[in-house]
Formats: structure tokens, C-alpha cells, sequence
């Protein structure tokens, strides 16, 4: 063996590839399967929470406080890109507490009357899941403040000029928020939480750990070496390192020996597209059109979204942070530019620094050849 394993029964083999012996998850293998196998997947507490280790034992710190004291914890709000463990870690907040949790999302509370009902239901001490809190609507954050800090809504009977708002006290609740754009909360409702959690992109290691747990609960037996090769390709996303993982064991199971190992990882990740830097189609088709069709940019975020076919938010959201984290992508006041690295990942030359649109004065009567603008 050559590295650590995580805690837990294995099979050890001649060849060095092991085999570990735990629960058994559902998993026909199937598209239909994947959100229940990621649900499956999910820790459940905080010790089985890999990773993101500033952040965990701030908020261990926090929950085990609250339980001492017998009262619930501040309200929490989970920030980072898709797929790092927002959701996985809300449900563990819960489970820490020993509290019931409530799953709701920004984009289901239309209005105000729907987050009333909620919240007038909570029992004391329930955590309030709020996903994709950035998207709720006005009305409703408004109404989430005075909950969050007075523990109180303010319930409008009747209609019109008849109407009244009766003031009904709520018993003390956590809400724990998450969201991919914590840039668009509200300052006031960002001020409400009293602990703020930015998940990060994990490190390989963290993700081996992760890979590791999962391939024991999918029941596949693994190499070191192919869980590795799967890490280095996952965009530090947990999300996409277990979805990887399983694209590989069932490369491995129709084309190999069953054996997640460096060659099923090689051949299965070349299959669906990820590339040695774990850049997956969006990822390089953003690339492609920074470099060859807006010279290397700066392009606005719109246009380069029209460009490859995609939301602007899925862009901004999904894509951008890891190639701006990586390096190959720069944000300017002037909208998006490719790096050098963009360049080289993609086997082609950058223009010549005259040819770019970056601030150059050109002397008078010189203009010829230069380009204005982005
Ligand atoms: N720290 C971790 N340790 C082990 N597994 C993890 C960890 N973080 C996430 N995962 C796995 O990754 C999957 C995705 O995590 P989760 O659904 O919590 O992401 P998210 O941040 O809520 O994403 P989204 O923004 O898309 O809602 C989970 O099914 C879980 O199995
Ligand atoms: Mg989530």
C-alpha cells in the first residue's frame, strides 16, 4: 500500500489494490440513480466530512457550543461553487444538533405567505434549510430578518385597507443558508448570520479520502493509483469525483477486471471528456471561444455565454471559478480574458501583446492595426 487509508475494514490485495467492507448503497448505475446516489454518498456527520478542515471545526466549535448550552447555534450561511458540500453539511448541522431539518429554496418561496407558513411551523430548535437562499424574493427576505433576529413575523389577516398584521412569535430555529452567489445577498441578510462558512475547492488528498469512502459504500474495488488519477481530475469537486468514480467502475466492470485502476481511470475519464486537467467540456469550450473567437477577450460575461451556448450564470457559477482559481482565466473591469495558460492548455499560441486589446498608447497617426475596446 502506498498511502494511508482512511478508517475502516479493507481487503487487501496481492496487486496492492484493495476492496472495502461496509454498507451496502443502492446503485442500479443508471442517469435516473445519480441524485439518489449522491444522496447515499453524503456524510452524515462532521467527522466523516472530509476536507474543508477551517471550516469544519470553526463550525464544530460553533455546534458543540449550542448543544452545552442547550440552546440552538447562530444561523449559519454556506457560501462556495457547485458541488463542495453545502447541502451535505446543512443536513449534518442537523444531525450534530440531533434536530429535525426543514428543506426548502429561494426559488420556492415566491412570496411572503409561503416563508410565513414555514416558519409558523417550526418546532423549537429545527434547523431551517434555506438553499439557493440568493434567490428569494424581496418580500421574503424582508420577513427572514425580522425571524432571524427577533424570532417573529408579522401575519397579514384579511385584505385591503381591512387588512392587519398580527405579530406571532416564533420559537428559537437555526437557519442554515447556502448559496453559489453569496455577492448577491443583501448586506442586512448576510449580517443576520452569525457564522459564515466559504466552502474552497478541496486538495487531491481530500478527495482521495473522499473517493476512497465511496468506492467502500459503492461496494468497488479500487487502486490507489486510479482513485488518485480520478482526484487530480475532478475540478477539486467532490460532486464530480464521486460522479467520476462512477463512470469508471462501470468502464471497469464492462471493459476491465471490476478494478477502479489507473488504466479504467485513464481510459473511462478520456471517454467522457475530462481532460488531464480535470476540464470538462464547458470548461474548455469557455477556453475555445475566449481564445479563438474573442482573441484572447477581455469579452463580457454575456457575450461569452451567448458564445458557448450556456446561462450567463451557469458560466459564472459552474466554469469561471475554478479556471480563474486554476489560472486560466483572468476577470478585468472590462469583462473576461484568457491566461497564457489558456493558451498552452489548448495548444495554441497567444497573438503577439501589440495585437491585444490591454491598454497600449499608441502614438498618433499610428492607429492602424490597433483595436479599441474589448
Ligand atoms: N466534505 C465532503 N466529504 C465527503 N463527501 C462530500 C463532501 N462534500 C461533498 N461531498 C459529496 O459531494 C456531493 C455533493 O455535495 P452537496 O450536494 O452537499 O454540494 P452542494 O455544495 O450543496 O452543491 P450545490 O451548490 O450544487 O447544491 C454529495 O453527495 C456528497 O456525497
Ligand atoms: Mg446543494
Amino acid at each position: 500500500m502506498s498511502r494511508d487509508l482512511p478508517a475502516g475494514t479493507y481487503e487487501i490485495y496481492s496487486d496492492g489494490s484493495f476492496e472495502a467492507t461496509t454498507n451496502r448503497v443502492m446503485d442500479s448505475g443508471s442517469d435516473d440513480d445519480e441524485r439518489r446516489v449522491e444522496a447515499a454518498l453524503r456524510p452524515r456527520r462532521l467527522a466523516d466530512y472530509a476536507g474543508q478542515t477551517r471550516v469544519r471545526d470553526q463550525l464544530g466549535l460553533v455546534l458543540e457550543a449550542a448543544r452545552r448550552r442547550g440552546a440552538p447555534p447562530d444561523h449559519v450561511l454556506l457560501s462556495g461553487p457547485p458541488g463542495l458540500g453545502k447541502t451535505t453539511l446543512a443536513m449534518i448541522v442537523a444531525a450534530e444538533l440531533e434536530q429535525p431539518i426543514r428543506i426548502t429554496s429561494g426559488p420556492a418561496i415566491q412570496h411572503a405567505g409561503d416563508l410565513a407558513a414555514i416558519l409558523s411551523s417550526l418546532a423549537e430548535g429545527e434547523v431551517l434549510f434555506l438553499d439557493e437562499i440568493h434567490r428569494m424574493s424581496r418580500a421574503a427576505e424582508e420577513m427572514l430578518y425580522l425571524a432571524m433576529e427577533d424570532f417573529r413575523v408579522d401575519v397579514v389577516v384579511g385584505k385591503g385597507p381591512g387588512a392587519t398584521a398580527i405579530p406571532l412569535e416564533l420559537p428559537p430555529f437555526t437557519v442554515v443558508g447556502a448559496t453559489t452567489r453569496s455577492g448577491l445577498l443583501p448586506a442586512p441578510l448576510r449580517d443576520r448570520f452569525g457564522f459564515t462558512g466559504h466552502l474552497d475547492y478541496y486538495a487531491a488528498e481530500d478527495l482521495e479520502q473522499i473517493l476512497m469512502r465511496s468506492a467502500r459504500l459503492l461496494e468497488v474495488k479500487a487502486h490507489p493509483r486510479g482513485i488518485s488519477e480520478i482526484a487530480g481530475r475532478s475540478r477539486g469537486t467532490p460532486r464530480i469525483a464521486n460522479r467520476l468514480l462512477r463512470r469508471v467502475r462501470d468502464w471497469a466492470q464492462v471493459h476491465g477486471r471490476g478494478v477502479v485502476d489507473e488504466k479504467a481511470a485513464h481510459t473511462a475519464l478520456a471517454l467522457f471528456d475530462v481532460d488531464d486537467k480535470g476540464l470538462d467540456r464547458l470548461d474548455r469550450a469557455v477556453l475555445e471561444a475566449l481564445c479563438r473567437r474573442f482573441a484572447g477577450g477581455p469579452v463580457g460575461l454575456s457575450t461569452l455565454a451567448v458564445a458557448v451556448g450556456e446561462e450567463s450564470d451557469t458560466v459564472e457559477t459552474v466554469a469561471e471559478p475554478y479556471l480563474v482559481r486554476e489560472g486560466f482565466m483572468i476577470r478585468t473591469p472590462r469583462g473576461r480574458a484568457a491566461a497564457p495558460l489558456a493558451w498552452q492548455h489548448l495548444g495554441l499560441t497567444p497573438p503577439a501583446p501589440a495585437d491585444l486589446g490591454v491598454a497600449q498608447p499608441l502614438p498618433f497617426g499610428d492607429g492602424e492595426g490597433g483595436r479599441f475596446g474589448g
